[in-house]
């Protein structure tokens, strides 16, 4: 009896559990993982043939027992039968954008024809702007990712990353070029896959997208600050190699400037449209009519056809940021039509949430939090940019935020002033907004996941 309802237990929790992983991955990936095969139960017509598949496996390979199998949605499935592991890829689809000039209806018309013209347009005549601008997360967030701007190791044993089934593990390796690869190799098998475009300024960490044609995936190995390191991908399972998950458009939406999405397709992109980085023109809107203005007439000194974000509303300027800082809801539009001076509350169902380790697609959800803070809610004009100078980098100046707060704040007002002394000024954050373990972000090791901590926008006073 006592045995049965142990048994129950252990199954309600073991459904629990994922329940709550499958949601997780909801969150990360909104497309589909189920339904991996169970490689035990392979029959033998679900053996690819090998003929003129790009993913073919070699003789040597089938010798040595490496199987092709159908995986989800038309990817392939590279299985042993002695091994818990796989590889799993892409069918490449053909290319429909091969011609870049063809018309597209809808969202899509060539980010040239949207007016989008990238950062360095707008060096020339704002030199300071851009030169700061550079050293930001929002302009680091997307690269190509050649050798100067991955983060991770390529000194021999740390460039590689083993997994909890000795068969397999990764290794990561750059070409003369400079271009940035990752071997699987999972027994006598080696796959190379080269990465495109490296997405995360680091201070997290960092993970690669890379193209097949005009469809864009994820990596599985990322790279981690925080042990500094080479580790799964977020939402990976250690000991397989996922080479097919679809990187969708809400994805490039909040960490690049622009990417042409193919109306209809889950990850297909105008490859030629993308204007890497959150760079000026996501704050200000597209330059293009601006830039052809003040080339005109360079002798008007007033700004014109550009939107200077102090001139919107409170709202408008905290929506601004918050279309990639608000953690999450359902799509009213389609993407990258958002534009400054916009209501996120027309682009996006905005779910209501209120733990920081809600709703977020990793982004802690700041907007949310913040409006749950005495200091939002009885000033009548805190926005992000009260604390966030958007052209300069100032991640980890504690003093410098610190000076934020002293803007409505005397230090003398706190009730730890009398305690800690005059240097409370030089740090009224770890107090105010700590850390708190993002758990939209786990990162899996051979051993452990872990979670990233991000700042808590809800300032208070803890325990109160
Ligand atoms: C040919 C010169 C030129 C180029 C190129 C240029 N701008 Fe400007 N911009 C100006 C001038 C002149 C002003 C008005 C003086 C000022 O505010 O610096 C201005 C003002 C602005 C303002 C403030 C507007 C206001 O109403 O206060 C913003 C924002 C801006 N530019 C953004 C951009 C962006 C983004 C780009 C690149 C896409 C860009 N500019 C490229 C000349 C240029
Ligand atoms: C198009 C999406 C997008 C918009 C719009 C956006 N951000 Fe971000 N922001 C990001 C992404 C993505 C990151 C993470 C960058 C990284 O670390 O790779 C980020 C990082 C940050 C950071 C942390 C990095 C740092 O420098 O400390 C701050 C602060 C921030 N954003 C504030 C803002 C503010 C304020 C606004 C509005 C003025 C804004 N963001 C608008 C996408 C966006
Ligand atoms: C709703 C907007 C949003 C979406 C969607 C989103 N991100 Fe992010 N991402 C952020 C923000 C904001 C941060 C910065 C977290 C922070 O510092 O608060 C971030 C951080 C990261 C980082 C770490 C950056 C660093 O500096 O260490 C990586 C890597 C990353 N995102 C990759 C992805 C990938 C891959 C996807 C798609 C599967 C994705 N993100 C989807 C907004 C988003
Ligand atoms: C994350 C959003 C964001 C990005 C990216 C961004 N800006 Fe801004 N920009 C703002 C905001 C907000 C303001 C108004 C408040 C302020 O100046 O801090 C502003 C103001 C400006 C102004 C008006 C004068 C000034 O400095 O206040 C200019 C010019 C400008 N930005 C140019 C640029 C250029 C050029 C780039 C790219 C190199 C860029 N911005 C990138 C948000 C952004
Ligand atoms: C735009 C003005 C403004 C800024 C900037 C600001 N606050 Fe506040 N804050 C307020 C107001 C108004 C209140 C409510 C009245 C009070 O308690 O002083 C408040 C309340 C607080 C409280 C009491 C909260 C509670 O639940 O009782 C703390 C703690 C606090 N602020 C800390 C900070 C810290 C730390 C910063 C910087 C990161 C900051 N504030 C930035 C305006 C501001
Ligand atoms: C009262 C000041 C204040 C306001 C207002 C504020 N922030 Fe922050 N924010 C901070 C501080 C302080 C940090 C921690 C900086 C550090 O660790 O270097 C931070 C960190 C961040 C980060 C970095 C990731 C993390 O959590 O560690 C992001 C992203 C961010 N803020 C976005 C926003 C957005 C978006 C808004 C508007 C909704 C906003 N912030 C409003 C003070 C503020
Ligand atoms: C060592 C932690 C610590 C630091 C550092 C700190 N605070 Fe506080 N703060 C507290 C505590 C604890 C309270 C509540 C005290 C009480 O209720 O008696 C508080 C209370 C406050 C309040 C609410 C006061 C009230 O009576 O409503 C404000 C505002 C505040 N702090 C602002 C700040 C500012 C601004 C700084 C930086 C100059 C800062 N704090 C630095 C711990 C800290």
């Amino acid at each position: 009896m006592q045995k049965n309802i142990l048994i129950t237990l252990t199954m309600c929790i073991g459904l629990a559990l994922v329940f709550l992983a499958s949601r997780r991955l909801g969150v990360w990936l909104q497309s589909s993982d189920k339904n991996r095969p169970d490689q035990t139960q392979l029959s033998a017509t679900q053996q690819a043939t090998l003929s003129d598949s790009p993913i073919a496996l070699s003789e040597q390979e089938v010798a040595d027992g490496f199987r092709l199998v159908d995986g989800d949605q038309g990817n392939k499935m590279f299985v042993h039968p002695q091994s818990r592991s796989w590889l799993e890829v892409p069918l490449p689809i053909a290319s429909t954008t091969g011609d870049a000039d063809a018309p597209l209806e809808q969202a899509g018309k060539p980010a040239a024809a949207m007016g989008y013209l990238g950062p360095q347009a707008c060096a020339e005549c704002h030199r300071n702007q851009h030169l700061a601008f550079v050293e930001t997360a929002h302009y680091r967030t997307s690269l190509p990712a050649n050798e100067e701007n991955i983060l991770g190791s390529f000194e021999p044993t740390q460039n590689q990353m083993n997994t909890n089934q000795s068969q397999l593990h990764f290794e990561m390796k750059t070409d003369e070029q400079g271009h940035f690869f990752q071997d699987v190799v999972f027994g006598n098998l080696r796959r190379s896959f080269r990465a495109d475009i490296a997405t995360g300024a680091g201070f997290i960490g960092q993970t690669y997208l890379y193209w097949s044609n005009d469809a864009l995936y994820q990596m599985h190995v990322s790279y981690f600050r925080e042990p500094d390191r080479w580790v799964n991908s977020p939402g990976y399972v250690d000991g397989t190699a996922w080479y097919a998950r679809k990187v969708i458009p809400k994805c490039v939406e909040c960490h690049t400037t622009y990417m042409e999405w193919i109306p209809g397709s889950d990850n297909r992109y105008q490859k030629s449209s993308t204007i890497l980085g959150v760079t000026c023109e996501r704050c200000h809107g597209p330059g293009k009519e601006h830039v052809d203005f003040h080339q005109r007439n360079p002798n008007v000194k007033q700004g014109r056809s550009i939107v200077n974000p102090s001139d919107l509303s409170l709202t408008q300027q905290n929506d601004l940021c918050a279309q990639c800082h608000f953690g999450s809801g359902e799509r009213l539009q389609p993407p990258f039509l958002f534009r400054p001076g916009d209501r996120l509350e027309d682009y996006w169902n905005v779910e209501e949430l209120s733990g920081p380790e809600e709703g977020g697609v990793h982004s802690s959800n700041q907007l949310a939090r913040l409006k749950l803070s005495e200091c939002f809610q009885q000033s009548s004009d805190l926005t992000c940019i009260s604390c966030h100078a958007p052209h300069h980098q100032e991640r980890g100046d504690i003093k410098l935020f610190s000076t934020r707060c002293i803007k409505c704040h005397e230090p003398p007002d706190c009730g730890a002033f009398e305690q800690v002394g005059q240097s409370i000024s030089d740090d009224c954050i770890s107090c105010h907004m700590p850390l708190s373990a993002d758990n939209h972000l786990p990162f899996e090791s051979a051993t452990t996941v872990q979670f990233p901590k991000l700042r808590d926008h809800y300032i208070r006073i803890e325990g109160k």
